[in-house]
Formats: structure tokens, sequence, C-alpha cells
């Protein structure tokens, strides 16, 4: 039988952008927002997807990865 061994940096969702730090994080400014604050997943791992539910930490935890959520703030 084969063995298949996957590497942890092969579940990276973020193989290239800002690998220096340790939670890519982004916030973007908008004037004509109801509310205050959205956190949207860019990790793809969170249960209630397309908002960020803080799995992103459990990830980067398990892979080694630095995916952090958007924050779209009201200006
Ligand atoms: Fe995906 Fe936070 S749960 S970025």
């Amino acid at each position: 039988p084969a063995v298949v061994v996957v590497r942890a940096e092969a579940q990276h969702i973020n193989p290239e952008i800002r690998k220096g730090e340790e939670k890519v994080v982004d916030t973007v400014l908008v004037p004509e927002l109801s509310k205050p604050l959205t956190v949207y997943c860019r990790c793809w791992r969170s249960g209630t997807f397309p908002l960020c539910d803080g799995s992103h930490v459990k990830h980067n935890k398990a892979t080694g990865d630095n995916v952090g959520p958007l924050l779209v703030k009201k200006q």
C-alpha cells in the first residue's frame, strides 16, 4: 500500500501574502454601512461562513498558516 504524506504547508490557505506576519488581517473603511463592523472569513474554515467565527486560530495553529479575517468597518 502507498503511504501519502501531506505536509502541513500544503494546507495553507495563504501561500505567500505577508508570511512574515503572525496573522494577516486587513481593514476596509466604508462610509455607507449601517453596521459599525462586519468580520469576514478568509480561511474557509468558519462554521458561520462568510462571517469569521475565530476558526482561523485553530487552522493557523494546526498548519503554521497565517490567514486572518477581513474587517469591514463603517467610516
Ligand atoms: Fe476564517 Fe476567521 S474563521 S478568518
